[in-house]
């Protein structure tokens, strides 16, 4: 009972501590020089300074997507890797803007919300080339590269939804998947 007690009060310590993270590394040019040539290891660099672990933003999605769009580049078309590269200059950009990777703390939590924010303000700021990009090959390689449990994340669903409405004909959820029949992505799962 009493050592129950005890877990459970550690569980929720760990959890609540685990928001707030000191910077663990110096300001490092280097890194900030990553994020301006919308080089991946920036993500990498701002977790070395703020390491919120893989199960927060800066990992699971700005890393993960930036690093796989960047590989799978070749298998889109000129489009669709103008898109690629335009959003991750957006994200990069912004991030940098924002200037939180300066600061001596960071809470993951608001950083997370701020990196869930970048991404559907980049989406809508590229909707036009979005929509443009997003069909065939080009959708059917976006979404392979895509997890399914992170397609199913409240926030992606949203972004694709809106930035679905910019497009016209507008393009809904279900028409953001490759056709049942035929998936036009030649990119091997090997990521
Ligand atoms: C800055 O980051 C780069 C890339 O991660 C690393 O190689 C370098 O040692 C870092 N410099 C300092 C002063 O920490």
């Amino acid at each position: 009972m009493i050592s129950s007690v005890l877990l459970i009060s550690l569980y929720f310590l760990r959890f609540s501590s685990a928001h707030v993270v000191h910077a663990k590394t110096t300001i490092n040019e280097t890194c900030i020089n990553y994020g301006r040539n919308y080089d991946c290891r920036f993500y990498q660099c701002y977790e070395e300074r703020f390491p919120c672990g893989p199960s927060y933003w800066m990992l699971k999605w700005g890393y993960k997507y930036c690093d796989r769009m960047q590989r799978a580049a070749f298998n889109f078309d000129k489009t669709g890797q103008e898109l690629i590269k335009k959003l991750s200059q957006c994200l990069t950009n912004k991030l940098l803007r924002h200037g939180l990777y300066k600061f001596h703390d960071i809470n993951c939590e608001v950083l997370r919300s701020t990196g869930q924010r970048i991404v559907q303000e980049c989406y809508m700021s590229n909707a036009k080339l979005f929509c443009q990009a997003y069909h065939g090959r080009n959708r059917d390689c976006f979404f392979q590269l895509t997890d399914s449990d992170d397609r199913h994340d409240l926030n992606v669903i949203r972004t694709m939804t809106s930035v679905g409405q910019k497009c016209s004909p507008k393009k809904k959820l279900s028409d953001m998947k490759p056709n049942k029949k035929m998936n036009q992505c030649l990119l091997t799962p090997t990521l």
